[in-house]
């Protein structure tokens, strides 16, 4: 026993621990004679270890590395002030099946001199049998039900490297728990060198079917844009799994390093330790009311600087919504103390119900209360729901306020951000009430998207494809090439915004008021925003991003349909959004029910309608959009008809 004891070390998982892992944690395999025998056979074998602790002494092979004091210690002179940081949190390691995360996960415990423990076989001990096996008899469902459970119980265990399962990550309460008890290193690796790694191994569950390769590459591009939440990327590569622990020690130093305030900020850092990117600066050229926008990684910490060089001495109202606030606002609070810069803040509800005249009331209500003056500002602080209802704010207190945008969402940042239109919802319609109120600045802080979700991630994606499609087909088909990596995070995405930012900026100085040109930044938006009103602007159904991914493939199919371009134009379209994972059929918006002539009606809400005519956004193939005044709505109904009866 004593021998067993050592073996598995001090940092094993405690049998107290296995004892919930089968009663909670897999639950129902009780029912299963054989396993419960197993269990029981498993839980009997335990015993107290002189610590207190519970020590497994089962002959399973463990997902326990030896207690490192047995062997040496850590073997790396930086460890102790990594350890010292972690303050006992676990290091998480991510990442797609064969990408090396128990190998140097292993390897990287080692250098800490601490436990390190795979999920997996945590999980296959706990079930008393492979995960091959839970799949196949319980399914997949269950099996991230239990896998849940045991990383919820694996986190709370103090400081260890815990190597997860491919699929773990994936669920947004282990993502949400990781985040705040943990540290995570996703083990970035491309598609060839995972194929080579997997392509032989068996026991894949997910990987078992006729078509591993493409199975692979759906994974891929389901997971990356989710990994990319992790706190550190490192790459997984064909050289020796030391240089890759390597890699994770100095981002682990450099994550870990505390900002000193006091000192000079090191060349390439924030002061929160952020690597910063380099800085994009784009004009938009607008005479007197013209301004920048800042593109780079830190920009929130940053905003003092800025905020008092554009306007020295003022003091700003901060709107933001709960969710920003919580991420982003400390911040930015932060960073304007650090400036002596008087604030006050305005936290609204999430999503696009705060786009409404009682909090508009609200906002303005609380910017007069907080004595900003009329040489002051306001800084919407958020998505395009915040940008939009502060910047119309700002339109209308005093008779119109200077204001700063910081777009926190993807779409915020590549678009709504950007060209000075602002507003609110009406009962009848989206954005009917507002201004053309242009921002003195943009502040795009590219850090702020990890912590977007996915979802919102991904919906703002479709505004940046919607730049290709309008009139640059060479950034569509680098888009086609490179979302993978723009997704991922890193110089692609900071390329991908400021090249939005760029078309947006050249679009808005030469036609700031919509007469003609800026009609076409509406591509996919008089479907998506009747979509967005059939659904009730109801998130969860559907946010404006997707909403304009469905529209643009809509514009594509009917312009196709009326042999304006071609039907396999019109099929990549598709395929592209759908491969980034955005909607482009009626049918994927869940739980809705509307016919074709209420679509039609919502249509002529919108505030494109002229004369009581439609205007859409059609077009003669990628990169060559223009606007339609004549559509006749006859049409458009049948189109709305095929479109609802649509296969899959
Ligand atoms: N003014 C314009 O030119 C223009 C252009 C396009 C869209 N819009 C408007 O923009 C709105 C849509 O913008 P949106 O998609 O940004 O919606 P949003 O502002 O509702 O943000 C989406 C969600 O993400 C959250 N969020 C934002 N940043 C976050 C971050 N960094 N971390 C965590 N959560 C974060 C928000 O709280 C919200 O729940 C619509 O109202 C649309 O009409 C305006
Ligand atoms: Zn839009």
């Amino acid at each position: 026993m004593n021998k067993k004891r050592k073996r598995l070390g001090t940092q094993a998982v405690s049998s107290r621990c296995y004892l919930i892992d089968k009663d909670e944690e897999f639950r129902s395999m009780r029912s299963d004679g054989a396993i419960l025998r197993r269990f029981s056979a498993f839980i009997h074998e335990s015993s107290l270890n002189p610590g207190g602790r519970h020590v497994t002494s089962c002959g399973m092979s463990s997902g326990i590395s030896s207690d490192p004091g047995t062997d040496g210690g850590p073997h790396d002179r930086r460890a102790a002030p990594v350890v010292s940081a972690l303050g006992g949190r676990p290091i998480v390691l991510v990442g797609m099946m064969g990408s090396g995360k128990t190998s140097t996960g292993r390897r990287l415990a080692q250098r800490l001199g601490l436990g390190f423990v795979d999920a997996d076989v945590v999980i296959e001990q706990a079930a008393g049998m492979s995960i091959e096996d839970i799949f196949a008899r319980h399914g997949e469902t269950y099996f991230r039900d239990g896998e849940k459970r045991v990383m919820a119980r694996l986190l709370g265990e103090g400081p260890r490297v815990l190597a997860t399962g491919g699929g773990a990550f994936m669920n947004a309460e282990v993502r949400r728990r990781i985040a705040s008890e943990g540290i995570s290193i996703w083990l970035k690796a491309d598609f060839d060198i995972l194929w080579r790694r997997v392509r032989r191994r068996t026991t894949r569950p997910l990987l078992n079917n006729a078509e591993p390769e493409q199975t692979l590459r759906r994974l891929i591009a389901e997971r990356y844009p989710v990994y990319a939440e992790a706190h550190i990327t490192v790459a997984s590569h064909e050289g020796s799994h030391d240089d890759v622990v390597d890699e994770m020690m100095a981002q682990l130093e450099s994550f870990l390093s505390p900002p000193d305030p006091h000192q000079a900020l090191a060349p390439g850092k924030t002061n929160t330790g952020k690597n910063v990117s380099k800085l994009e600066k784009i004009g938009v050229e607008l005479g007197g009311r013209g301004y920048d926008i800042l593109i780079g990684d830190g920009l929130i910490d940053e905003a003092g600087g800025h905020i008092s060089r554009l306007a020295p001495g003022a003091a700003c109202a901060i709107v933001t919504d709960e969710n920003v606030a919580k991420h982003h606002l400390p911040a930015l609070e932060r960073g304007l103390d650090a400036a002596q810069i008087k604030h006050a803040k305005i936290i609204v509800t999430p999503g696009e119900g705060s786009k409404t005249y009682s909090v508009f009331e609200r906002v303005c209500d609380e910017i007069i209360k907080a004595r900003i003056e009329r040489n002051d500002l306001v800084v919407a602080l958020g998505g395009g729901v915040v940008g939009d209802l502060a910047g119309y704010a700002a339109a209308s207190v005093r008779r119109g306020m200077r204001f700063i945008q910081i777009p926190t969402s993807l779409l915020a940042q590549v678009d709504s951000s950007v060209g000075g239109k602002t507003g609110i919802n009406s009962p009848f319609g989206k954005n009917l009430i507002g201004a053309f109120h242009q921002p003195s600045l943009v502040l795009a802080d590219t850090g702020s998207l990890v912590t977007l979700p996915a979802r919102e991630f991904r919906a703002g994606y479709a505004e940046i494809v919607k730049y290709g499609l309008i009139n640059d087909p060479g950034f569509f088909n680098w888009l086609e090439a490179s979302w993978l990596e723009v997704f991922a995070g890193g110089a692609a995405r900071a390329q991908a915004i400021a090249k939005s930012c760029a078309a947006k900026a050249g679009v808005v100085a030469r036609d700031e008021h919509e007469n003609g040109e800026r009609a076409l930044l509406n591509l996919g938006h008089t479907f998506g925003h009747a979509l967005e009103r059939v659904t009730a602007y109801d998130g969860a159904r559907l946010v404006h991003g997707e909403g304009v991914a469905i529209g643009m493939a809509c514009a594509f199919r009917f312009s196709a349909r009326r042999g304006l371009c071609s039907a396999e134009e019109a099929g990549r379209v598709t395929s592209h959004l759908k491969t980034a994972g955005l909607p482009v059929r009626f049918r994927d918006i869940a739980d809705w029910d509307a016919s074709a002539e209420q679509i039609l009606d919502a249509m002529y809400q919108d505030k494109k309608v002229e004369h009581g005519a439609l205007t859409f956004i059609l077009t003669h193939g990628i990169g060559k959009c223009f606007v339609a005044k004549t559509v006749d709505p006859l049409e458009v109904l049948a189109f709305l008809k095929d479109e609802l009866n649509a296969g899959p």
